[in-house]
């Protein structure tokens, strides 16, 4: 065997033809491990089996199979929730409640659905981080990087609905005013943020729509998912060097699952105390008393993993533009392969722009900092410097460094 390829186990085992007069193969044969490459199967073991990985992948290439455990967790203890869930104004408060106190293991189901949701974001932000670092969007994996940016926005979509189920104090003024963010297109911006709602003010039935929704979406993630996937394996995957990765490769199985499977086991751990011992200390307080159209919080505050998109939010005076920064984040991750210009693939080869990089991953815990607080100074003006190195990070540090770089590359050569 060449290093440049690997021959699967089962890769010899072929089926004989019945002999004549033969209807059924003896069942004892060895060859009945062959049926995971029957052809309707074997698409199951071409990619979650004998995929061909880069032998030298680590634990950071661990993300990606987590954050598809997490939407995993998140559906099966989604669908029993709502199994006991209730999506009316009346009724939805109370019936969280009932799951809490009567549902046996109604709480275990509950603690699991929202502390994982938190879990899920952080799993995705380090899958994303990874990525950006080893510059594992470069070509030929663009489709694989826009398709997870697409992934990103439909979580963060999903998340803010499920929110607003347990109808809160947090639930009802965090889907006020986020939704009333729409009423900033021109013309018909007032007239989209009706019907939005279903009426004009969130409402019955926002909440049954949001009910609604927030049970499709998850399918929508996972159809992403597997898109996300079939376009990796397409052409492969990176590697932390970053250099072309068909030189060595070894199957999926058992490999990689024996690697990931030390990060699953750290991931359920690290959950599971969330759960038993601090299981509200990701959320908000208000959110345990119930939604009151009479009376504002004090402070409105999403979940802690989109207050980097609401400090962008906040950080311009002017509405509109606001909103145009913030969805302007997606768009600036979404053309990171074409804002590329460096040949060289790995920032473990780039020490200045690993410097910048680190510094863009600060800035963006400060801007969840800058998200929780009040819109004063010192608070603004912070958030505003953070949005400007934010942006200028994608738009100008990047592809001029790597110019820059290439430059100074050629001249050497
Ligand atoms: C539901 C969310 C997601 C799931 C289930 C998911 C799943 C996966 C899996 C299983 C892999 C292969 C293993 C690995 O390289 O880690 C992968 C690779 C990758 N994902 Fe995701 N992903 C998700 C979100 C995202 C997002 C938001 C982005 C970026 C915006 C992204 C970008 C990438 C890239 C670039 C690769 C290739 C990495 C490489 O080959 O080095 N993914 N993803």
């Amino acid at each position: 065997m060449t290093p440049y390829e690997y021959t699967h186990p089962l890769a010899s085992t072929s089926v004989e033809p019945l002999a004549a007069g033969q209807k059924y193969l003896p069942h004892a044969s060895g060859k009945r491990a062959a049926l995971i490459r029957q052809p309707m199967l074997t698409v199951i073991d071409d990619h979650v089996s004998s995929y061909p990985s880069p032998s030298n992948l680590t634990y950071m290439w661990g993300f990606g199979s987590l954050a598809g455990i997490c939407l995993g967790i998140q559906i099966a203890s989604g669908i029993f929730l709502a199994m006991h869930y209730t999506p009316h104004v009346d009724l939805a408060f109370a019936s969280v409640e009932h799951i809490m106190r009567d549902v046996q293991g109604g709480w275990f189901l509950r603690y699991l659905h929202a502390n994982g949701a938190g879990f899920f974001f952080i799993v995705v932000y380090l899958h994303v981080l990874r990525g950006l670092y080893y510059g594992s969007y470069s070509q030929p994996r663009e489709l694989v990087w826009v398709l997870g940016s697409v992934i990103l926005l439909i979580m963060i979509l999903t998340a803010f609905i499920g929110y607003v189920l347990p109808w809160g104090q947090m639930s009802l003024w965090g889907a006020t005013v986020i939704t009333s963010l729409a009423s900033v297109i021109p013309v018909v911006g007032n007239d989209v943020v009706t019907w939005l709602w279903g009426g004009f003010s969130v409402d019955n039935a926002t909440l049954n729509r949001f009910f609604s929704l927030h049970y499709l979406l998850p399918f929508v993630l996972a159809g992403l998912s597997i898109l996300h996937i079939a376009a990796l394996h397409q052409y492969g995957s990176n590697n932390p060097l970053g250099t072309h990765s068909g030189t060595d490769k070894v199957p999926l199985y058992p490999h990689f699952y024996v690697k990931d499977l030390v990060a699953w086991v750290v991931f359920f751990i690290v959950l599971s105390m969330f759960i038993h011992y601090m299981p509200n200390v990701l959320g908000h307080a208000d959110n345990y008393i119930p939604a009151n159209p009479l009376s504002t919080p004090a402070h409105i505050v999403p979940e802690f993993y989109v207050l980097p998109f609401y400090a962008v939010l906040r950080s311009i005076p002017d509405k509109l533009l606001g909103v145009v920064a913030m969805m302007g984040v997606f768009v600036c991750l979404g053309a990171m392969p074409w804002l590329q210009t460096a040949r060289i693939r790995s920032l473990a080869f780039r020490p200045l722009a690993a410097a910048f990089y680190w510094t863009m991953v600060a800035t963006a815990f400060l801007l969840g900092w800058i998200g929780a607080m009040p819109v004063e100074t010192p608070y603004l003006e912070i958030g505003q410097l953070l949005t400007a190195y934010f942006f200028a990070y994608f738009l100008v540090i990047t592809p001029f460094l790597g110019w820059f770089e290439d430059a100074l590359l050629r001249e050497e050569a």
